[in-house]
């Protein structure tokens, strides 16, 4: 893959935060993606320095001594819209989704709705609330299901249920978590991710990733505790697959309104072989091992022009000319 960006000058994108860490339960993978982003924008001649959670951040806008930010905050906190909110009041540009799209796809229930109403598949689901008749609703989808928060990441009271005797444990751990539950279609099969990058202004999907943990599914154990989760890049043996869920990436990542970049998941049904959207990620992983930097380094892109790819897609027409 060619990547026109590579041509621009380092300057154009003035002092650049990378904004890590803050107060997410996810603080130490993102100082860890952090460090590998400041280090490879800083390799490609960017004037790029750390900055550590949203209130140091704040303090450098007030002190006008940042020009743009670099994204890598993981969680609610970096992901949710409200700091893409602060960002738009400076007037500074920044990696990912804007407002909408970051507010939007923290919310699965409302995402999964976009989606469905775009005519994009994703697992048939019921959004249930507080108190409502849950065996009713499994019903109706047809076992198994899987129960989860609405807002919540890293797999983190998401339930596998097999039988109707275990709904009401699984929604006593959603419940647990702030926000809304929903139940959904167990799809039976493999996953994958694919990044979207847009790249000179065009939503461009990297090849997916095909995730086989060791264990029954991908929870918070193989996310991030096991070493064992085996990551298989193109996700896809038969050409069109791949093609088809690239296709279906991009499209998932226009409809839910994202922008600059963000990493969609799926499930594939084993038998249909159809592809379902589950979720997007708007500021994944970007450690040496993560699933980005992987797809990137399959076509050609290594760390440092994939962070450099990611750093340009906040240039809009006329920023170079400044
Ligand atoms: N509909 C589904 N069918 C089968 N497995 C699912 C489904 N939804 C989620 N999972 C599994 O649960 C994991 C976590 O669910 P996800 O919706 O991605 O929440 P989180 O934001 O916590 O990552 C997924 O990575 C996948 O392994
Ligand atoms: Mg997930």
């Amino acid at each position: 893959m060619s990547l026109a960006t590579s041509n621009l000058d380092p300057k154009v994108f003035g002092r650049v935060a990378v904004l890590m860490g803050g107060t997410s339960a996810e603080r130490e993978v993102s100082l860890d993606s952090g460090s590998g982003i400041l280090n490879a924008l800083t390799n490609k001649g960017v004037n790029a320095f750390a900055v550590d959670g949203l209130e140091a951040l704040l303090k450098h806008l007030n002190d006008k001594t940042v020009d743009r930010v670099f994204n890598i905050m993981h969680g609610g906190e970096g992901e949710n819209g409200v700091l893409q909110g602060v960002l738009e009041a400076f007037g500074i540009p920044y990696t990912g989704p804007g407002v909408m799209g970051s507010a939007l796809t923290m919310d699965k229930i409302r995402t999964k709705q976009v989606w469905e109403a775009s005519g994009l598949p994703t697992p048939k689901f019921i959004r249930l609330a507080r108190g409502e008749d849950v065996h009713a609703a499994a019903k109706q989808l047809g076992l198994p299901v899987v129960v989860k928060p609405s807002a919540e990441g890293s797999s983190v009271g998401v339930s596998m249920v097999e039988s109707d005797a275990e709904l009401e444990e699984a929604v006593k751990l959603a419940s647990t978590f702030h926000g809304e539950l929903l139940i959904e279609q167990m799809i039976q099969g493999p996953e994958y991710s694919v990044p979207v990058v847009a790249l000179d202004g065009e939503a461009t999907a990297l090849p997916s990733i095909k995730i086989i943990p060791k264990g029954r599914w991908y929870d918070y154990h193989a996310k991030y505790i096991a070493d064992d989760t085996q990551y298989i890049c193109p996700g896809c043996d038969d050409a069109t697959e791949e093609a088809t869920i690239k296709d279906l990436a991009v499209k998932a990542f226009k409809a839910a309104g994202l922008e600059s970049w963000s990493r969609v998941d799926f499930m594939q049904d084993k038998t249909t072989r159809q592809f379902y959207l589950i979720e997007v990620n708007t500021a994944p992983g970007m450690t040496s091992h993560s699933l980005v930097p992987k797809a990137a380094d399959v076509v050609g892109v290594n760390y440092e022009e994939l962070c450099y790819a990611i750093l340009a897609s906040t240039v809009k027409e006329g920023d170079a000319s400044k």
